[in-house]
């Protein structure tokens, strides 16, 4: 049965936050912005963002368009809720599927998206990638959960292999790499940077 996104964000509205909720930036991202400076393009996209701490903190490091997507409507409204006070224009906040979305980037960052669709269109997540992710561009994708979970899911598990997998076909590995974490999702994430290849072009005859 698929996962009832707004439901499980309307129980969490008279909770502090949902259960994955961190709080804040990703210290993983946090990591990647100090360490790359130059912004690897302008325009970002941030599928299945919640509270949207990752779609402000790329505003806020000199990306110039910079969108979080979700779902729910009740996580749009807490992510705009949350940047309202951020100074942070260039992040933009839209209700919407990920898998009927449309606008291409520059750079594409996942992190608990992945993990949080059924394992059974997983083929569909990755070709959405591939067209969301102008040749050229980049996907930032946050290996996770790496191990065994005894769960039902979401999070569903995968592994590095699968990762691969997936990404191959339309992308090159940029780096494979440990990352800074967080409590419980420590030593079972790696970040991970994608080029997306340009799609062949027609060889032209000289007959
Ligand atoms: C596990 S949460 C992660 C949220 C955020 N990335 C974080 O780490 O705090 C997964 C999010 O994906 C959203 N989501 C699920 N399916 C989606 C879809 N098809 N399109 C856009 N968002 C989706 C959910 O509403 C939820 O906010």
């Amino acid at each position: 049965m698929p996962t009832d996104w707004e439901g499980i964000w309307g129980k969490a509205e008279g909770a502090e936050r949902p259960p994955w909720d961190l709080g804040g930036t990703t210290p993983a991202v946090a990591e990647f912005l100090r360490e790359n400076p130059t912004p690897l393009g302008k325009s970002v996209l941030v599928p299945g963002c919640g509270t949207g701490y990752d779609v402000v903190a790329f505003a806020k490091a000199g990306y110039e368009h910079v969108v979080g997507l979700d779902i729910s409507p009740t996580s749009t409204k807490a992510a705009r809720e949350h940047a309202a006070d951020k100074d942070a224009p260039a992040a933009h906040f839209e209700t919407a599927d990920f898998f009927t979305y449309s606008r291409q980037v520059d750079l594409l960052f996942d992190y608990t998206f992945a993990c949080a669709i059924d394992p059974s269109i997983r083929d569909a997540w990755a070709a959405q990638l591939a067209n969301l992710v102008r040749p050229g561009g980049h996907a930032l994708v946050m290996m996770y959960p790496l191990r065994p979970l005894d769960n039902e899911g979401p999070p569903f598990a995968w592994s590095v292999e699968q990762y691969c997998h997936y990404l191959e076909p339309n992308f090159s590995p940029v780096f494979i790499k440990e990352c800074a974490g967080e409590g419980r999702r420590k030593g079972f994430q790696l970040l991970s940077l994608w080029r997306r290849r340009s799609p062949p072009q027609p060889v032209e005859s000289d007959l």
